[in-house]
């Protein structure tokens, strides 16, 4: 690897903006070398504290030589228009979850970086812990013998403060969902990760708490491809929140996850390993967030780019969660029919792929 460091810029200096600016910093083979945000007031923040340039402007910004690679940190239905701008301006792209908010649009951003030969990685942290590995490794490696269940639990509490904090929050046509397209989209990655493809799926969205437009609670029914059958929920609506559980049982094993850490380690031959939950992550603060994962992604984007390779987490890998969830909200807006993935193409539609939103409520 080349000693050069990447010149990177980060787009949107909200409340995940500053992460990036951390992670950039303490990345190896990244420098940050200016932000943007539409609100001066707020890049100049983030500017000032990093010693940085900073813009409102996003075209000034593109047009910046010294940025070399983006952190797309604004609202999640704004990213395929800013990604494809920075794709077709030479930057490459670490693009926040969930890439964008429809299929349709996070394909012209993955079209948009292969036309412009510039790398598009997306953030999904939790597939950056080493537990994480661990678990998926054990499970595509037989460990687990026939892999039977594997279910995600994000059982969360977001605030009324919270969904108030921007007008773009729990709104479709800029969050694109709730608790699972917003909160929920890292278990349903990581589930999708460590189980591989699901084939079909079942679900109900409801609103039960939350006085918003999306859903605030999410339960589906899975069938992966490999034929192990599994649970999915998630909510932002119970108190006092927990920690995201994950669980893959086989015939010959089962581990159990709360949050970053691995508590069951049952596999037979080996001895028995638990271990405690070190804390609830996110599960009632949503700024309860190490940069550990975020820190990994710029590096590994670093390396993508100077050893052209693709990155950890490129486009296609990160579409797949969102895949899902549109899967369950048409599911859940077709009174929880069986939806097969991939979502087919809908020539007659409104959009090519079904135009999936929940009813109203
Ligand atoms: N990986 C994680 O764990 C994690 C955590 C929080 C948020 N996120 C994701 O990060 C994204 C941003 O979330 P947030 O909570 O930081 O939102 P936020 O509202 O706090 O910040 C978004 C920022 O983008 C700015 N912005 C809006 N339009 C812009 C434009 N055209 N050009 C430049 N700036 C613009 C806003 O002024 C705001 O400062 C979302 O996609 C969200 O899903 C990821």
């Amino acid at each position: 690897m080349s000693n050069e460091r990447i010149g990177w810029g980060i787009i949107g200096c909200g409340v995940i903006g500053p992460w990036h600016a951390q992670a950039i910093t303490g990345a190896e083979g990244a420098e940050l070398v200016a932000v943007c945000d539409i609100v001066e007031q707020k890049a100049k923040k983030l500017g000032e504290e990093y010693s940085v340039p900073y813009v409102t402007d996003i075209n000034e910004f593109l047009a910046r030589e010294d940025v070399q690679a983006v952190s797309i940190c604004t609202p999640s239905g704004m990213h395929a228009e800013q990604a494809i701008a920075a794709a077709e301006a030479g930057k490459h792209i670490l693009c926040e979850k969930p890439l964008d908010i429809t299929l349709e649009r996070i394909d012209a951003m993955i079209e948009a970086a292969a036309a412009n030969n510039v790398k598009l990685a997306g953030v999904f942290q939790r597939r950056t812990l080493p537990s994480s590995q661990r678990v998926r490794e054990a499970v595509r490696g037989g460990k687990l013998g026939k892999v039977v269940l594997g279910d995600c639990y994000q059982k969360y509490y977001r605030s009324h403060e919270y969904y108030a904090s921007g007008e773009w929050r729990a709104t479709w046509d800029l969050d694109g969902g709730g608790a699972l397209m917003n909160q929920g989209v890292h278990g349903v990655d990581l589930l999708l990760w460590i189980m591989g493809d699901v084939a079909r799926v079942s679900g109900y969205c409801r609103r039960l708490v939350r006085n918003i437009d999306v859903e605030d609670t999410a339960v589906a029914m899975v069938e992966f491809a490999n034929g192990a059958l599994g649970v999915l929920e998630a909510t932002t609506s119970v108190t006092p929140g927990y920690a995201m559980a994950l669980e893959v049982h086989g015939d010959t094993g089962s581990i159990k996850m709360a949050s970053d850490e691995i508590t069951t380690w049952a596999i037979a031959g080996e001895e028995e390993q638990t271990a405690e939950a070190t804390g609830a992550g996110t599960a009632a603060d949503p700024t309860a967030l190490s940069t550990y994962g975020h820190q990994h992604h710029v590096a590994d984007l670093c390396q993508a780019i100077t050893e052209d390779r693709p990155p950890q987490i490129p486009g296609h890998e990160a579409r797949k969660a969102v895949e899902l969830i549109k899967a369950i909200y048409l599911s859940s807006r077709e009174g929880g029919a069986a939806v097969e993935l991939p979502l087919a193409y809908d020539d007659d539609g409104p959009g090519i792929y079904p135009s999936v939103v929940p009813p109203p409520w």
